[in-house]
């Protein structure tokens, strides 16, 4: 199947380096790590400056102790020397606290807003990224890159790479002092050294080799957790908590497992490690003793090589708890960078002035093998209404993702206005057209923001589309009205009122174009009328996409499109599909009995009764009746027949998503 990318989102949005080169000329993870800092390398330079000068203040306690041990040892050491030195070494010291102390802190200013302008480069990434995309990598996955990953390249920015530079510059100052006084005792300072880099390269290519699994497994037991917690209804409903359980189980079982496995494989390298780098003094005692003993250095020297040559190079040790957060990081920084190489929808048209849509020849594959949708030829004009219906998993919702461009068509084109959306640039598509689902998703935020979200429509412009969607009486209703926060709400937000902060939010967005997907078939009865008296208010004037589980719906758009095993296999006004197709004239049939049996149940029970199976039914003569709402998408009218049944008794149970008919039909 062709790509249904076509584009990589804009530069300015793409990392500056990495995305788009070809792989084997990518650069290292942490040139990438550099290169996201962009202009806030400003901060790190200045702080490797200060740690720089930090570890040099180093030596300056070591020199200051040397001059008085020298001193003593050539009998002209005085109240003065030791003054002096101490001076010297208090000095040093309060230098190397103000130069790390300067350095952590513009360290971490750069890193934090590295870690802040990549945080958002990923979800401005990911938000023109295709669903499929995401689905593909899972919440939990996305999480750990987003949260922890990230985090990650703070360790590099604030702590690494300073540190690095302090705890080198000391070292290799004394290392050229050293050497000026006699280079062949500086050399041998070396020799515990070099055994450390050998024991440390192999601890780190242990390390590295582990990392992976270990960051993998987090990622899973992430992954697990995010479901688990999401799915704990479910998990509950069903009585599934052992099971669900074991899983999460198993992955922190794995999770711990690597870590042990990490800790064996590497740590006796790292004592041996700590040992070897600590071991100047088994050299330069017993090597300068002899050269003093030949005569070959002085006194001084010798003390100078017992005493700095042999503890100077313990500094370096801390080298390797940086060496073990680089590991961490490069695995980070790839994942970070495979984020972010998600191809992303791009195009750069403005949305065009017409809002009629357009399917030719359309085909899509979620998994590049199984045709959800083939060959799908659709016109829907400007303003009309269409109802789209056909079996479930038959790929309805599908085709108006399409639309909406959450997935691109794998074969055809879609067309608004007559221009491929994949042409149209995609933050003006997605603000042209307006979505409502029947699972309504609602922000942590207040109602306010839920209703906004990301607008800047003042709170009378939010009041009146929320009243327009039959909700403003409920959130004013509320101790904190508009700044109710969704989280404080809880239960007491039915899947209805949800609805209805859902359509507000579509209300407030005008687009031209909505689609509505299922998007009143969880309505209980109480929430029907004004379910449907919002969704009337939404659709005025706008090119209407109806995905209907709800012959009512249907009965109101002006075409009706049926939708089969992904195949258009019927398009037209609702008596000709009627005549044309055979599972359009099934539903109804079974709408017709469904219908009958439900008479004959309301006969028998009371006349007024909502539809038997909500939950209201139970509660009597109080709940609305959902047979006498008014159609959705019909201009509000109390005295229109209703279709809005869709089954009673037995029928209901197996309902077929159409499974009922009007009255007004029959
Ligand atoms: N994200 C996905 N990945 C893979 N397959 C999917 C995905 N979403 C849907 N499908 C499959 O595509 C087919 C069409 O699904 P779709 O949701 O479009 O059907 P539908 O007609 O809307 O059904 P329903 O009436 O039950 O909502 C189904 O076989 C479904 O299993
Ligand atoms: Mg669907």
């Amino acid at each position: 199947m062709g790509s249904p990318i076509e584009s990589e989102k804009s530069a300015s949005s793409a990392p500056p380096s990495g995305s788009g080169a070809p792989a084997g000329k990518r650069p290292g993870p942490f040139s990438l790590v550099l290169s996201w800092a962009g202009a806030n390398k400003r901060y790190l330079f200045a702080s490797v400056a200060c740690a720089s000068v930090a570890g040099l203040m180093t030596m300056v306690g070591y020199l200051g102790v040397f001059n008085i041990m020298r001193a003593a040892y050539e009998g002209t050491c005085t109240s003065s020397t030791l003054r002096d030195n101490a001076l010297l070494t208090a000095v040093g010291c309060v230098l190397q606290y103000a130069c790390f102390a300067a350095s952590s802190v513009l360290s971490h200013k750069g890193a934090y807003k590295t870690l802040f302008d990549v945080r958002c480069r990923a979800m401005d990434h990911l938000a023109h990224a295709p669903l499929g995309a995401l689905d593909e990598r899972g919440v939990g996955r996305i999480k750990t890159v987003l949260v922890e990953d990230v985090e990650r390249l703070e360790l590099f920015l604030a702590h690494s790479i300073p540190e690095a530079f302090m705890y080198l510059t000391g070292p290799v100052a004394a290392f050229a002092f050293l050497c000026s006084v006699n280079a062949p005792l500086a050399l041998a300072t070396l020799v515990p050294f070099a055994c450390a880099l050998v024991i440390l390269a192999v601890i780190f290519s242990r390390m590295n080799k582990v990392m992976e699994r270990a960051t993998a497994a987090l990622a899973r037991m992430n992954a697990v957790m995010v479901e688990y917690v999401g799915g704990m209804r479910t998990v509950k409903a069903l009585d599934m908590g052992t099971a669900s359980f074991a899983r999460f189980r198993r992955a922190i079982d794995e999770e711990h497992g690597l870590w042990c496995e990490i800790a064996r494989k590497t740590g006796p390298g790292y004592a041996a490690y700590l040992v070897v780098i600590e071991c100047g003094l088994l050299i330069m005692v017993p090597l300068g003793g002899w050269m003093f003993a030949t005569g070959a250095v002085a006194g001084s020297t010798y003390l100078l090589f017992a005493f700095v040559g042999s503890l100077y190079l313990t500094e370096i040790r801390l080298l390797q708890e940086i060496g073990t957060k680089l590991a961490q990081v490069g695995s980070g920084a790839r994942r970070v960078q495979e984020l972010l190489d998600v191809p992303a929808f791009g195009g750069g048209r403005p949305f065009p002035d017409r809002a009629d849509i357009e399917l030719s020849g359309v085909g899509f594959s979620y998994d590049g093998s199984v045709e959800v949708l083939s060959g799908i030829d659709l016109s829907v004009r400007e303003g009309e209404r269409l109802a789209v219906v056909g079996p479930s998993g038959a790929g309805k919702s599908t085709m108006v993702e399409l639309v909406s461009r959450f997935y691109d068509a794998t074969a055809g084109t879609v067309r608004i206005g007559g221009v491929d959306v994949r042409d149209i640039d995609y933050d003006d598509l997605l603000r042209n057209v307006a979505v409502v689902f029947q699972k309504t998703f609602l922000t942590s935020g207040s109602i306010l923001e839920n209703i906004r979200m990301g607008s800047d429509a003042s709170l009378e412009e939010v009041r009146e589309a929320a009243r327009l969607a039959c909700i403003d009486d409920f959130v004013m209703g509320l101790p904190q009205g508009y700044d109710t926060e969704m989280g404080s709400l809880g239960n007491r937000v039915s899947g209805g009122q949800r609805q209805r902060i859902a359509i507000a939010r579509a209300i407030l967005k005008d687009a031209p174009i909505l689609i509505l997907d299922e998007a009143t078939s969880a309505a209980d009865p109480e929430n029907q009328l004004e379910i449907d008296a919002a969704i009337a208010n939404l659709s005025a004037g706008k090119t209407v996409i109806v995905v209907a589980h709800r012959l009512g719906v249907v009965r109101t758009c002006d075409r009706v499109a049926v939708i089969e095993a992904g195949r258009l296999s019927c398009v037209g006004e609702h008596e000709e599909v009627l005549r044309r197709c055979p599972y359009y004239a099934r539903a109804w049939a079974d709408y017709d009995r469904a219908r009958s049996l439900e008479i004959g149940f309301g006969a028998s029970a009371s006349a007024s009764a909502p539809e038997a199976g909500a939950p209201a039914s139970a509660s009597g003569a109080s709940a609305p009746d959902p047979v006498s709402a008014p159609d959705p998408l019909a201009p509000p009218d109390p005295s229109a027949p209703s279709f809005v049944a869709p089954a009673a008794g037995a029928r209901a149970a197996s309902a077929e998503p159409l499974a009922g008919k009007e009255a007004r039909h029959a």
